[in-house]
C-alpha cells in the first residue's frame, strides 16, 4: 500500500489565493487494475491557469498542474516501470494513472520526449506545454516575417520568455514588458531582446514610441488590460495580436473586472487581426514544437531559464510567488 498526499482546493479563490483555500488529504492508493500504473513524481508546474480556471470548476477538486513522474508499479505495457511520464495529475506526489480514461486534453498523459540530456523538468517548460504554447501561439497566429518589430508581455515569463527568443530567431525586432528592471536586465544583456520596458515604472506609451518608432507589427499579448490597449494603440496597419492570457486580471472578480482603453478604432483604421487561443489545439502537434525548440537550445540559439522551488510543501508558495511575479522563466517545484 502506497500512502499518496494530494493538495485538494477546498472553495474559490477570492482576489490572490491563500494557504487555507487549500487542504493537504493523504490516503492510501489502492492495488492497480488493468492498464493502470503507480507513479512517483518528481516536478511539479505551477502556473497561471491554476487561478484563472478556479471560478470555472466546481470545488472541492484535486490541484490540476502538469508534472512529470517515474512509473514504480505498471498493469501497462504500454507504460512500463522505470518510464517517465508527463501528465496533468498536479500537486501530488504519489498517484495512480489509467490512460485509457483520458477524456479531454487536462487529461493528457504522455511519455516524456527525447530530451537528449538536457534537463527532464524542461518537459514542463520550453519543451513542455509552455514551450508549444508560445511556438504555436506566436508563429501560428502572429506569422512574424524577418525585420518585423514584436511586442511580448509578460516577457521574462515562461510562454513570453520563449516568445521573444523564437521572434529573435526568426529575425525580428523584439520588444518586451516586465515587471522589474532586473528582468529588463536578463531580457536585454541574455536573452538578446532589442528593448526591454519595466511596466511598473515607465510611461509605457512614451517608451514603447521611442522603442519601436515605427511601430508594431505583432503583439503576443499574455497580460491583458491597460497595458495591452496601450500596445493595441501603436500597432501598424495590418498588425497581428495573438491573445494568449490576461494575467493582469487574474486575481481579480469576475463582476468587477477592470476598464481598459478602448481599442475598437485600432482594430477597423488600422485592420489588426486579434486571435486568442489555447495551445490544445495544436496538441497533436505539440512534437514538432518540442524537436525545433529542443534543436533551438542544442544549438545555443534558446536560453530556457526555471525558477525552482524545492519541496512538496512549498507548492502554495511556488505558486503565489509566481503569479506576483518573483520568477525568471518557468516557474516549477522539484519534489
Ligand atoms: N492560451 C493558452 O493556451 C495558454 C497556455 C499557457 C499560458 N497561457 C497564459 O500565458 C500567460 C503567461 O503564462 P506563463 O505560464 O508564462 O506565466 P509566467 O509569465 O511565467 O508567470 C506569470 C507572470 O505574470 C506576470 N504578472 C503577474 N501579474 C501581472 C500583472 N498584473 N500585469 C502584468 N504582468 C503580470 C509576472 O511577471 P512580471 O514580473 O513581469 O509582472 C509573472 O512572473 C498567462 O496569461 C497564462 O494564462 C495561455
Amino acid at each position: 500500500m502506497v500512502k499518496a498526499r494530494k493538495y485538494v482546493v477546498k472553495n474559490h479563490f477570492q482576489g490572490v489565493p491563500k494557504l487555507s483555500d487549500y487542504e493537504i488529504v493523504e490516503e492510501e492508493l489502492p492495488p492497480l487494475k488493468d492498464n493502470e500504473f503507480l507513479v512517483k513524481t518528481e516536478w511539479i508546474s505551477v502556473d497561471p491557469y491554476l487561478r484563472a480556471y478556479n471560478s470555472q470548476i466546481n470545488a472541492p477538486y484535486d490541484q490540476f498542474s502538469f508534472q512529470i513522474a517515474l512509473v514504480q508499479e505498471s498493469k501497462n505495457p504500454d507504460y512500463p516501470v522505470g518510464t517517465r511520464v508527463v501528465s496533468h495529475k498536479g500537486w501530488c506526489d504519489y498517484t495512480i494513472i489509467n490512460p485509457k480514461l483520458q477524456s479531454d486534453f487536462l487529461d493528457t498523459v504522455y511519455t516524456l520526449p527525447d530530451l537528449k540530456g538536457l534537463s527532464n523538468s524542461l518537459a514542463l517548460g520550453a519543451v513542455g506545454m509552455p514551450g508549444a504554447t508560445a511556438y504555436f501561439g506566436f508563429l501560428e497566429i502572429c506569422k512574424p516575417k524577418p525585420d518585423e518589430t514584436v511586442v511580448v508581455t509578460g516577457a521574462a515569463g515562461a510562454v513570453g520568455s520563449i516568445v521573444g527568443q523564437i521572434a529573435k530567431i526568426k529575425g525580428c525586432k523584439v520588444i518586451g514588458f516586465a515587471g522589474s528592471d532586473e528582468k529588463v536586465q536578463w531580457l536585454e544583456k541574455e536573452l538578446g531582446f532589442d528593448k526591454a520596458i519595466n511596466y511598473k515604472t515607465a510611461d509605457v506609451a512614451k517608451a514603447l514610441k521611442e522603442a519601436a518608432p515605427n511601430g508594431v507589427d505583432c503583439y503576443f499579448d499574455n497580460v491583458g488590460g491597460e497595458l495591452s490597449s496601450v500596445i493595441i494603440n501603436q500597432l501598424n496597419v495590418f498588425g497581428r495580436v495573438s491573445v494568449c492570457g490576461s494575467i493582469s486580471s487574474y486575481n481579480d472578480d469576475l463582476d468587477k473586472l477592470p476598464k481598459a482603453s478602448i481599442v475598437q478604432p485600432a482594430l477597423v483604421f488600422r485592420q489588426l487581426k486579434v486571435e486568442g487561443f489555447i495551445v490544445s489545439r495544436w496538441r497533436e502537434r505539440w512534437s514538432e514544437a518540442f524537436t525545433e525548440i529542443i534543436t533551438w537550445i542544442l544549438n545555443g540559439k534558446m536560453k530556457p531559464r526555471e525558477h525552482v522551488t524545492e519541496g512538496f510543501d512549498n507548492l502554495f508558495k511556488a505558486f503565489t510567488g509566481m503569479l506576483a511575479g518573483e520568477n525568471y522563466g518557468k516557474a516549477i517545484v522539484k519534489v
